[in-house]
């Protein structure tokens, strides 16, 4: 099992104005893939208050950190730059592949400015913001994230397929 925590970028959710069900439907696809979520933040899309977020919860050693919203070219939309703020190594797959995934559904997930990447032991995962877009996402990825977890924690050496 792993530890995961949940970010919601959304000025409309922090101010009370919107329910928060991305956030819900993050939960629940992590709950069933086996994660223990521990902490959960619903943040206005601001650069600053998302990364220093996103560095409490890794210094939590939170094994993924998943955010949703703000990846899109709206002007507040800033949800990848506070990430690329605190990752010390991209990991351009995992949103290569969402979005690869993505377009086989809609066009417009050329749209989604999403990245990931590892800050110490933590994972950090953008996904866009619509609850359907999440549950695609998450969906698509969720298994190959819990192997590559395993090798940044050490328990798998090397990457074998099976
Ligand atoms: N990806 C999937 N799988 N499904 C979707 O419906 N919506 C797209 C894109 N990615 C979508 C998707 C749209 S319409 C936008 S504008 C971008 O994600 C950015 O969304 P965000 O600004 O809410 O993060």
């Amino acid at each position: 099992m792993f530890t995961a925590g949940i970010i919601t970028a959304s000025d409309k959710g922090s101010l009370g104005e919107r329910e928060d069900i991305s956030g819900e439907t993050i939960r629940k696809i992590l709950e069933k893939s086996d994660f223990k979520v521990v902490k959960y933040s619903l943040l206005p899309d601001d650069r600053e208050l998302l990364s220093k977020k996103m560095i409490e919860m890794s210094n939590e050693n939170i094994e993924l950190i998943v955010t949703t919203g703000g990846t899109g070219f709206s002007k507040r939309d800033i949800t990848p730059e506070a990430t690329k703020d605190v990752i010390e190594r991209e990991t351009p797959g995992i949103s290569e592949a969402m979005r690869s995934y993505s377009l086989n559904i809609t066009k417009r997930a050329m749209l989604s400015r999403a990245v990931s990447g590892i800050r110490k032991n933590s994972l950090i995962v953008n996904l866009p913001g619509s609850p359907k877009a999440v549950d695609e996402t998450l969906t698509y990825i969720i298994d190959t994230l819990k192997h590559g977890l395993e090798i940044l924690k050490g328990d798998a050496s090397e990457c074998a397929r099976k």
